[in-house]
C-alpha cells in the first residue's frame, strides 16, 4: 500500500509516520509527501528521509478543482492508495473527495466534533475544559467531520500550560497516527454509515 502524506507546515506527524514504516510493522510504504507551502519544514524533513516531494502551490492554478488535478497526477504516478492529512490547512474539493473516497485520513487535536478548525489546542486550553484530546477520522466534504476512526482523551491538569498541553496532545498524536495507519493497511476498518468498526485490533 502507498501513503501520501498532505501537510503544510512543521510536519512532525509525517516523521512520526514516517519513523513508524521504517521501524517495520505498516505494511506500506511512504511514498509522496504532498505540500502546498514552499517555507514548510516538512520538506526538508521528507527529504531526510527521502521521501519524494510534490510541492502544488494553490496560487498557481486558477480553480481550485485545477489545483486538486495537479495533485491527483502526483497521486496517480505514485500509485497513491491512502492519503494521510497531518496538518494540511486546506479543505479537500470534489476532485479528491471523489478520487479517494473512504481513503483520506486527517487527525485533529482535539475530541471532534469539540474545537474544530486550525487551533484545536488553543481552543480546548482557552474554554477551560478538563479534558480534550485527539481524533483520527475519515475525511469528508465538511471541515474536521467526517466518520471517526480513533479517540483518545488528554487531561488538562491544574498546572498545565498551553505548552505543556501542546506536548502532551503531540504525542498522543505520534502514536495514534500510524495506528490508525496500520489498521487501515489491514483492513481492520469497516464503515457502517457514519460509525468506523474497528476489527480486533
Ligand atoms: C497537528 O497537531 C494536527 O492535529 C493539526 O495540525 C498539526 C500539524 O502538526 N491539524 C489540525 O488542526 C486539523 N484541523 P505537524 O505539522 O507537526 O504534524
Amino acid at each position: 500500500m502507498n501513503i501520501a502524506v498532505f501537510a503544510s507546515g512543521n510536519g512532525s506527524n509525517f516523521a512520526a509516520i514516517a519513523g513508524a514504516i521504517k521501524k517495520g510493522g505498516i505494511r506500506a510504504r511512504l511514498s509522496l509527501l504532498v505540500c502546498d507551502n514552499p517555507a514548510a519544514f516538512v520538506i526538508k524533513r521528507a527529504r531526510k528521509a527521502k521521501v519524494k516531494v510534490a510541492l502544488v502551490k494553490r496560487e498557481d492554478f486558477p480553480a481550485k478543482a485545477d489545483f486538486e488535478k495537479e495533485i491527483i497526477k502526483h497521486l496517480k504516478s505514485n500509485h497513491i492508495d491512502l492519503i494521510v492529512m497531518a496538518g494540511f490547512m486546506r479543505m479537500l474539493g470534489k476532485e479528491l473527495l471523489k478520487g479517494y473516497k473512504n481513503r483520506i485520513l486527517n487527525i485533529h487535536p482535539a475530541l471532534l466534533p469539540s474545537f474544530k478548525g486550525a487551533s484545536g489546542i488553543k481552543d480546548a486550553f482557552d474554554y477551560g475544559v478538563k479534558v480534550t484530546g485527539v481524533t483520527v477520522h475519515f475525511v469528508d466534504e465538511l471541515m474536521d467531520h467526517g466518520p471517526v476512526i480513533l479517540q483518545a482523551p488528554v487531561e488538562i491538569e491544574e498546572n498545565d500550560t498551553l505548552a505543556s498541553l501542546e506536548v502532551k496532545i503531540h504525542q498522543l498524536e505520534h502514536r495514534f497516527y500510524p495506528l490508525a495507519i496500520k489498521l487501515f493497511a489491514e483492513g481492520k476498518l469497516k464503515m457502517q454509515g457514519r460509525r468506523v468498526k474497528v476489527l480486533n485490533p
